[in-house]
């Protein structure tokens, strides 16, 4: 079976025994090799009970991790392997829940590991209680308390680098959640001496150190200080610098935890001149001086030092440097001034530095508890951690008071511890309902007696051989002592009256020696009555109240003069034995928790467990003591639940649930097993064994119970899992086998529902088919019989037709001949009557008929009524022929009738001309159809409107026919001239064409004839009768553009005056009578070089030859 990760009890898996009340058998052989098998497990932890034996690992171990304070939390105690944490947490969870104020009590010799533990246990409660940016404050600040009183309160030792040389208690305070409120810290004894002198291989306290490595030069030089050690005479140089401890940087640690608990600036300031002032003072040196009376005197060697001082702590130089050299005693209103010598000097000079360092300590202290003192008033549980020197015993008698001091504070915390112890387990019997046995164990009360009795304690005789007056040394007191004590049980003494000693050369005669509880211890009676007088010079003191220098003046309150104390002040050690006893009441009241530190060996070295020296220190702690006493009654005992739950399955009634109450069920388990009746006990609560053998025989059957129930939980595990995962298959199996059949079954389906519709969708076809098969036939046939029926139809239509037609045609036919027959049978008839004439008269009616026709016919298709218009019906009869042509003729003339009727008077006019022109030049004269278009204008020139012709006018009163310009051809040369021609009624004149003076003038009758040619020009003549008044100058020989015109016009003037005809003459040769001479004009076809102008040219005295193009 795997081992067990989760504990519910230490006993599992335990190292040797977790509690060391269950070691059997017991001794002190057994206890250390116990503590020594588990050291080497690294199992630093043990119990006793509830106490934790703790042995310094010199390591750092990884059991203090957040992890474990977790793991650690809220679990009870005896839960899980011993560790320091189990307790805090006990202490922190009865002060929390059950309202019990506690004590953590830790004790050892120096390097155990006593502060350590002490940290731990802060830490531990500041991470389990609450949490919140206040209470984070309140922890950071009783955290940051330790290493400000660590610089200033520990140093290098022999044993220890870090030896506290103080002790140390610290209350913290709760509010009633289990937040921290704050705390309050007392010191105890300061192992002051240390300031002035330092034994070999040990160093003054941190802080000297920690000021001369880490603090700026700057800072330096305000203190007044060197860096260089060896220049100070305080310090002790053979071990100035320690392996693994960084001065510089512990010194700015501190100064941020002194920041952080909340010094202010200038009072740290004040704090360092105060050490660096301590520092100084170790620096004075004396010489002596003889002086008149003869006395020796001391004198400061080298000022310097001195001057120094007193400006860092403002003192006035002389005051101080008087208070080195005389001592004035004060007594019954005398005062008495004596020189010191150098001896007394440099006591004055030490006394002063111890007390002012050791003062400073304190104000330290009162200072960090100012600051975390807790702000409320409220109700507060507290839980109080003493930190405090364990016992000291050094070799060769070097115990000195500080020794003693030491151990009466030991003794006296054995003997609250025996007490309390007691008182818990005896309660716990009570509170049980358990018998009490009396319980045998050593009571140290006699040893804290011999110590304390303020009548014949050591201490009262201490302080009272201080009080006497005369010689006292430390030889008186042992003296006494060896009085008082001698028959003392404890007291060892050579000098004392008891006889025992005289001969034990092991105990010097300047010693004695105190039995312990935890052993005997030789103390060297040198120094006590100094150490307890712990002697100021009060002009020191004064000289200090003087001082300008705010903290210095409070360190020293008792150098005011005002408040002058005649009576001694308190001796060192009635002070400690009444600090002591405050303590003690005070612990009184608190529930203790114990934590007993031991050292493995002297080396400060890891893994070395040094037998003896762990037995020396089992002795003086008493731990075998201590376990005899929890012993003493039961054993071991256990809460009922716990109990049961870790044995039931040794009982078959119990196991595997037992259903009573926790108690019968362990009763039963009891009896079961056959364990005898004394060995156990019922409590009320609690099963108390007797014997350490009986839990373990318990054990061992548990273990073995455990491994066949292992075995029995494997084999059902087995089965349950094989079972489970069998379930698990089955189940997964039906799963897939469900959807996997559902999937085949879908496939399935599918397919079938795929064919069914295939098979479907065929036969539909098919039955769609047939179904179209069966119309389209019906179909076929409803066509064919209407195909069939239309044929009928139309076979019988036809053949009605037929019989119609045929029916028509007979019927026709017989009308026909009923017709001809009639016809025939008329003609028959009526043959006798109409014989002759008949047949000319159906002619003619015929012929009359189709005339008729004919008429009526051509009257529909009259072409239009323009005469030009020569569209005309075609002849419908061959016969009519004649009649048709006649017809068109009679009908254009007609319409030409009707179209001259349209004319006015001078259209008419103007026609007749123009036919008049026709008849006399159509097809006759080549320039006639030129002149067709032309309209007979007559006066082309405006004879009468034109000024110029107005002689003219005037000449020509008759109506002028025609003016217009002709050229008339010079008889001589052919060469043309211009002449105005002019016709009247009567008269043919010529006028000259400028000035229009008439230049020949013919009467019409003289006029026998025109001539002209054929061709295309406007030459003509006008022949003059012969012998008339006009011919006498000859024909005229005239062109004109107008030719026809002036011929017509001259025909029909001619015409309608004389009744004449004139005759025109067109000839292409023609004579003129030019005077007497006849000259024959002659047209020829000419060539066209000079455009279309006829040319005329004479050619000789009988020709004029006229070209015309
Ligand atoms: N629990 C621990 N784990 C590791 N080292 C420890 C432990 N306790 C003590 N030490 C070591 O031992 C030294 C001395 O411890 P310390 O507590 O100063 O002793 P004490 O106060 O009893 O004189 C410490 O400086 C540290 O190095
Ligand atoms: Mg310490």
């Amino acid at each position: 079976m795997a081992k067990m990760e989760v504990k519910t009890s230490l006993l599992d898996d335990m190292i040797g025994v977790g509690d060391m009340v269950l070691l059997e058998p017991l001794n002190e052989d057994s206890f250390i090799n116990n503590l020594k098998k588990r050291f080497d497990h690294n199992e630093v932890y043990t119990y006793i009970g509830s106490v934790v034996i703790s042995i310094n690992p010199y390591r750092s171990l990884p059991i203090y991790t957040p992890e474990k304070v977790e793991e650690y939390r809220n679990r009870n105690f005896y839960e899980l392997s011993p560790h320091i944490f189990a307790l805090s947490d006990e202490a922190y969870r009865s002060l929390r829940d059950q309202d019990k104020d506690q004590c953590i009590l830790i004790t050892g010799e120096s390097g155990a590991g006593k502060t350590e533990a002490s940290k731990l246990v802060m830490s531990y409660v500041a991470a389990v209680c609450g949490k919140g940016a206040e209470v984070n404050q309140v922890k950071e600040q009783l955290l940051q308390s330790n290493p400000v009183l660590e610089a200033f309160g520990n140093a290098k030792t022999v044993r220890n680098d870090n030896s506290s040389r103080f002790g140390k208690y610290m209350d913290i305070e709760f509010d009633f959640k289990g937040d921290p409120l704050g705390g309050v810290i007392s010191n105890y004894l300061l192992e002051k001496s240390r300031v002035v002198k330092q034994p070999r291989g040990e160093r003054n306290f941190h802080i000297f150190y920690q000021i001369l490595s880490g603090a700026s030069e700057e800072f330096l030089c305000k203190l007044k200080l060197e860096r260089d050690f060896s220049r100070y005479n305080y310090l002790g140089l053979d071990s100035a610098r320690v392996n693994g401890v960084d001065d510089a940087s512990n010194f700015r640690t501190v100064r941020n935890a002194m920041q952080i608990v909340g010094f202010m600036d200038h009072e740290t300031q004040s704090v360092f001149e105060v050490v660096a002032a301590v520092l100084k003072l170790g620096n004075i040196e004396f010489k002596p001086e003889s002086r008149s009376n003869g006395l020796d005197e001391s004198k400061i060697k080298d000022k310097n030092e001195l001057k120094e001082i007193c400006e860092l702590t403002g003192i006035d130089q002389s005051v101080l440097e008087r208070a080195f050299s005389f001592r004035t005693v004060e007594a019954k209103q005398e005062k008495v001034s004596t020189t010191l010598n150098v001896a007394q000097a440099y006591y004055a000079r030490d006394a002063l530095a111890k007390n002012l360092y050791s003062r400073l300590f304190s104000w330290l202290v009162t200072r960090i508890n100012e600051s975390i003192k807790a702000q409320t008033k409220v109700r507060k549980k507290v839980m109080g951690v003493l930190d405090i020197y364990g016992f000291e015993i050094f070799e060769n008698a070097d115990n000195s008071f500080e020794q003693f001091i030491i151990n009466y504070c030991n003794e006296k915390l054995q003997q609250i511890f025996i007490e309390l112890t007691l008182k818990e387990e005896q309660e716990e019997y009570i509170r049980e309902g358990i018998e009490w046995t009396h319980i045998e164990y050593f009571n140290n009360a006699i040893i804290c007696d011999l110590i304390e009795n303020n009548q014949t304690g050591i201490l009262a005789m201490l302080d009272e051989e201080c009080l006497r007056p005369g010689t006292v040394t430390d030889d008186t007191f042992l003296e006494k002592l060896n009085q008082v004590c001698a028959t003392h049980q404890h007291f060892e003494s050579r000098m004392s009256k008891c006889s025992r000693f005289l001969n034990d050369t092991s105990l010097p005669h300047s010693c004695f020696r105190i039995q312990h509880y935890a052993g005997k211890v030789m103390y060297q009676v040198e120094g006590f009555v100094d150490k307890n007088n712990d002697l100021l010079y009060r002009d020191l003191s004064q000289a200090m109240w003087k001082a300008n220098h705010s903290l210095i003046k409070a360190l020293f309150p008792e150098g005011n003069p005002a408040k002058i104390n005649l009576k001694r002040p308190p001796t060192a050690g009635s002070q400690f034995k009444a600090s002591v006893a405050t303590l003690m009441k005070n612990l009184q009241t608190k529930n203790p928790n114990y934590i007993r530190c031991i050292k493995p060996n002297d080396k400060k070295a890891a893994h070395i467990f040094n037998e003896a020296l762990v037995c020396h220190q089992i002795r003086y702690l008493g731990l075998l003591e201590n376990v005899r006493v929890r012993r003493a009654g039961y054993a071991f005992r256990q809460p009922y639940e716990p109990c049961l739950e870790r044995y039931k399955m040794l009982c078959k009634q119990t196991w595997p649930h037992w259903r009573g109450p926790a108690r019968a069920g362990v009763e039963v388990l009891f009896n079961e097993l056959g364990i005898p009746e004394e060995e156990f006990s019922f409590g009320r609560s609690k099963i108390f064994i007797r014997n350490p053998r009986t839990l373990f025989k318990l054990e061992d059957l548990r273990k073995q119970r455990l491994e066949d129930l292992a075995t029995l939980i494997e084999k059902i595990y087995r089965g349950w899992k094989c079972r489970t995962r069998f379930l698990l298959m089955k189940k997964c199996q039906v799963v897939i086998a469900s959807w996997y059949r559902r999937y085949s079954q879908q496939k399935k389906y599918q397919k079938i529902k795929g064919s069914a519709i295939t098979v479907q969708s065929y036969i539909r076809g098919w039955k769609a088919r047939k179904l179209l098969r069966e119309l389209k036939h019906l179909k076929r046939c409803n066509e064919a019989a209407t195909v069939i029926a239309a044929y009928w139809h139309g076979t019988q239509a036809r053949r009605e037709l037929k019989r119609l037609k045929e029916e028509a045609r007979r019927k026709h036919a017989v009308a026909v001949i009923w017709a001809y027959w009639l016809g025939l049978k008329v003609r028959r008839e009526y043959r006798k009557f109409f014989r002759a004439n008949a047949g000319r008269k159906i002619y003619e009616f015929t012929l009359q008929r189709l005339m008729q026709k004919y008429f009526l016919e051509m009257k529909n298709k009259m072409p239009s009524l323009s005469p030009i218009d020569k569209n005309w019906p075609a002849r419908p009869y061959l016969f009519l022929d004649s009649t048709h042509k006649e017809l068109k003729r009679i009908f254009h003339l007609w319409r030409c009738k009707k179209y001259r009727d349209q004319f006015t008077d001078q259209q008419k006019l103007i026609y007749e001309e123009k036919l008049e022109a026709s008849e006399l030049f159509k097809d006759k004269k080549a320039l006639y159809p030129a002149s067709v278009g032309q309209p007979f204008q007559g006066a082309y020139l405006e004879i009468s409107e034109n000024p110029k012709y107005k002689k003219l006018k005037d000449a020509v009163d008759e109506k002028i026919i025609i003016a217009e310009v002709v050229n008339k051809i010079n008889r001589a040369n052919g060469k043309a001239a211009s002449r105005i021609f002019l016709l009247t009624k009567n008269n043919v004149l010529l006028a000259d064409q400028k000035s229009g003076t008439i230049k020949s003038e013919v009467p019409l009758g003289d006029v026998t004839k025109v001539s002209m040619s054929s061709q295309n020009d406007g030459f003509f003549a006008v022949h003059l009768k012969e012998g008339s008044e006009a011919a006498s100058k000859g024909d005229f020989l005239l062109s004109s553009d107008h030719l026809i015109e002036m011929a017509t016009k001259l025909y029909r003037t001619t015409l309608s005056q004389t009744k004449q005809k004139l005759n025109i003459e067109i000839s292409d040769e023609f004579l003129v009578q030019f005077k007497q001479d006849k000259v024959c004009v002659k047209f020829i076809q000419g060539s066209q070089k000079n455009g279309n102008i006829p040319t005329c040219k004479r050619k000789n005295n009988r020709l004029l030859e006229v070209a015309v193009p």
